[in-house]
């Protein structure tokens, strides 16, 4: 594998980066399960990114090809914080380190080009992969929202980690 992370533009979405939100694992414990995708949608979500200096999408390459995004928001907050949420779309690579890799390289951003604080992120109670990924990184637990989110028809616990960039 060849990782890059870079920010996704307009002429990068493919039908493929649609077909992701139609695997039921992918969208297992996300909102994203109760969004509808369309290619004209997804140009549009990801024009509106680029339109937003409080946003930053990226995506992950593996060489030319599109197989994760990772989005940070609260570029502008007054606190120098901001929120990490990832997707690795294409599920044969699940595993293989790639969300890892990903959080690790906005991690170098939040504190070199973005000069934050902190980071934060969460994840529904039961996806255990994403928490090994947090904490991976550094990230410690925070907090667990009681039944935060409705999820595959039932309440779940959210799960809140932190990440402290300065001493
Ligand atoms: C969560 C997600 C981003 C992880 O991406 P990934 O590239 O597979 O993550 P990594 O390979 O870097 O790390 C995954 C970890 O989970 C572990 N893992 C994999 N399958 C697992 C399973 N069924 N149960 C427990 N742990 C598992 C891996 O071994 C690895 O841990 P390790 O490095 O300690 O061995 C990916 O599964 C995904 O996109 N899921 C759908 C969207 C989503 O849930 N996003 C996060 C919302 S909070």
């Amino acid at each position: 594998m060849k990782l890059i992370i870079s920010i996704l533009q307009v002429e990068q979405v493919t039908q493929s980066y649609v077909d992701w939100f139609s695997n039921k694992e992918i969208v297992r414990y996300s909102d994203n399960q109760y969004r509808t995708f369309s290619f004209d949608g997804q140009c549009s979500y990801v024009e509106g990114c680029l339109q937003n200096d409080d946003v930053n999408l990226y995506g992950i390459f593996d060489d030319n090809t599109h197989i994760g995004n990772i989005t940070i928001s609260g570029l502008t907050s007054h606190h120098r914080k901001a929120e990490i949420a990832y997707v690795i779309g294409e599920a044969n690579y699940w595993g293989k380190g790639v969300a890892s890799f990903a959080v690790a390289n906005i991690i170098q951003k939040a504190k070199e080009e973005f000069n934050l604080n902190k980071l934060y992120a969460c994840h529904a109670s039961g996806n255990v992969r994403s928490g090994k990924v947090l904490k991976k990184n550094g990230f410690v637990i925070e907090g667990i929202r009681k039944k935060h989110a409705f999820i595959n028809g039932v309440f779940v616990d959210q799960i809140d980690y932190g990440l402290l960039l300065e001493g």
